[in-house]
């Protein structure tokens, strides 16, 4: 059996956090696919074309890893991809309790999806897509937080 998972997130942008968690997941994984969420509650900085290109450019590396974008359910995405696992990272205690109940919601809408979470490394405890984008709208220097071509997409959004 191929082990596919689902690494679900908003990636507004994807930051050297979630490139850290997806490395892990395909460690263990014959298969990781990047989900960037179309349907999510945030207003986001960047397009979900421009999410989706830059989560593909920053992992253009990992040779198992795929990068494609969903809209709906999440629990649709990962059975229409025939995986049964979705990787999440961990940060910190204020991440449990949404996670917590995302993984109640979604057990809810589908059984048999397992979530399977794992802990952020402390150097990457801090960070987040929003503090990077704070950063970066006040001109600060992103460039230890994310890639390269993150670091350049947002100094073009945020252009004085
Ligand atoms: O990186 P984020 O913003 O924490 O990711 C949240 C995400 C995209 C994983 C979550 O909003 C999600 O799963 N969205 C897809 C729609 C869905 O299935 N929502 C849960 C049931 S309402």
């Amino acid at each position: 059996m191929t082990r596919i998972a689902i690494t679900p997130g908003t990636f507004d942008p994807i930051t050297y956090g979630h490139i850290d968690i997806i490395k892990r997941a395909a460690s263990l994984m014959d298969k990781v696919i990047v989900g960037v969420a179309e349907s999510t509650p945030k207003n986001t900085l960047f397009t979900l074309e421009e999410r989706t290109e830059l989560a593909r450019e920053a992992t253009r590396g990992l040779a198992n890893v795929e990068v494609e974008s969903f809209d709906g359910l999440l629990v649709d995405f990962v059975r229409a991809r025939g995986a049964n696992t979705v990787i999440k990272g961990l940060r910190a205690i204020t991440d449990f309790e949404y996670e917590f109940q995302m993984n109640a919601l979604n057990s809810q809408l589908d059984y048999d999806m397992e979530t399977a979470f794992i802990m952020s490394p402390p150097k990457y405890m801090y960070l987040s897509s929003s503090i990077v984008r704070e950063l970066a709208s006040l001109h600060g220097d992103v460039s230890d937080l994310v890639p390269p071509c993150v670091a350049e997409a947002l100094s073009a959004k945020f252009q004085r």
